[in-house]
């Protein structure tokens, strides 16, 4: 059997072109929506994401603007410019780009964003809330992950789910996601014991590792769905995610390919969480 493939550039610019009447009506009322990204230092791939990031707003009509600091800039700097932000009413998102210098509190710098204005749905007040099933902001990959889940039909509840990875920004989230729609969640790490067990009876399968084709068509139950979050550079400069593409679409019932699956998906829902931060915004107003 060959897979099915879940096609994130598709879904992607499917979602992108429906967001433009959103984006229309809001800046016809004076609410154009606004996205700051913040990026301390020159990491080439967080250059190269921060740059997407931007692009993908002005290519919808949206207002966005990139910040950028050295590497050696003060975290009392990165604070200020973040109150500033706050304070802003034409700015209704701001995204400080991880990972930050190690002189930095990453925590204490993300509490720093106004929670309506945190599209990363990073601030302990967004993610308490996603942790309670009322979810405000959506942390994004995780977010367009389910997008894809709904593009495919696939069904979650009473599925058996397993991440492997458990950041903050991906495995957690994704387990929270799970769980509320009803799967039974086991979320898996470098320390697990089996974690071909694990992988091998999931009939839904998301790795988020950061290890080039970590996952092998022997972990996967056959039928599965399959979803790589991972962005990994080869020696010979192409990408590659953290699943055997090739080996898993033999084994799998439906699989996200890389690049092309869960990437655009995440900026995408980036875009969406920011106009959703100005629709809320002018509806207060
Ligand atoms: N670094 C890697 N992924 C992300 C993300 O989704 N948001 C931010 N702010 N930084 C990241």
């Amino acid at each position: 059997m060959t897979a099915q493939i879940i096609d994130g550039k598709a879904l992607a610019e499917e979602l992108r072109q429906g967001f433009k009447g959103r984006v229309e009506a809001l800046t016809a009322k004076g609410h154009k929506p606004g996205l700051v990204v913040i990026l301390v230092g020159a990491d080439p791939a967080s250059e190269v994401y921060v740059r997407n990031k931007v692009n993908g707003c002005l290519a919808i009509g949206m207002h966005s603007e990139k910040i950028t600091y050295d590497a050696t800039v003060d975290q009392a700097t990165v604070l200020d410019k973040i109150a500033e932000l706050n304070a802003n009413p034409a700015i209704h998102g701001i995204l400080v780009q991880l990972p930050l210098p190690k002189h930095f509190d990453e925590e204490a710098v993300l509490e720093a964003i106004a929670a309506d204005k945190d599209v990363d749905g990073f601030h302990a007040e967004n993610v308490g809330a996603l942790a309670q099933g009322n979810p405000r902001f959506i942390p994004c990959t995780p977010y367009g992950v389910m997008k894809m889940f709904e593009k495919g039909n696939v069904d979650l509840s009473g599925k058996e789910a397993v991440v492997i990875g458990r950041s903050n920004i991906v495995g957690k989230p994704m387990a929270l996601l799970l769980i509320n729609a009803g799967a039974t969640v086991t979320v898996c790490n470098s320390r697990t014991k089996d974690l071909l067990g694990h992988t091998r009876r999931a009939d839904i399968l998301v790795a988020a590792v950061g290890k080039p084709k970590f996952v092998t068509a022997d972990m996967v139950k056959p039928g599965a769905v399959v979803i790589d979050v991972g962005i990994n550079r080869l020696p010979d400069g192409k990408l590659c995610g953290d699943v055997d593409y090739a080996g898993c679409l033999e084994v799998a019932g439906q699989i996200t390919p890389v690049p092309g699956g869960v990437g655009p998906m995440t900026i995408t829902m980036l875009l969406a969480n920011t106009i959703e931060a100005a629709e809320r915004k002018a509806a207060a107003n």
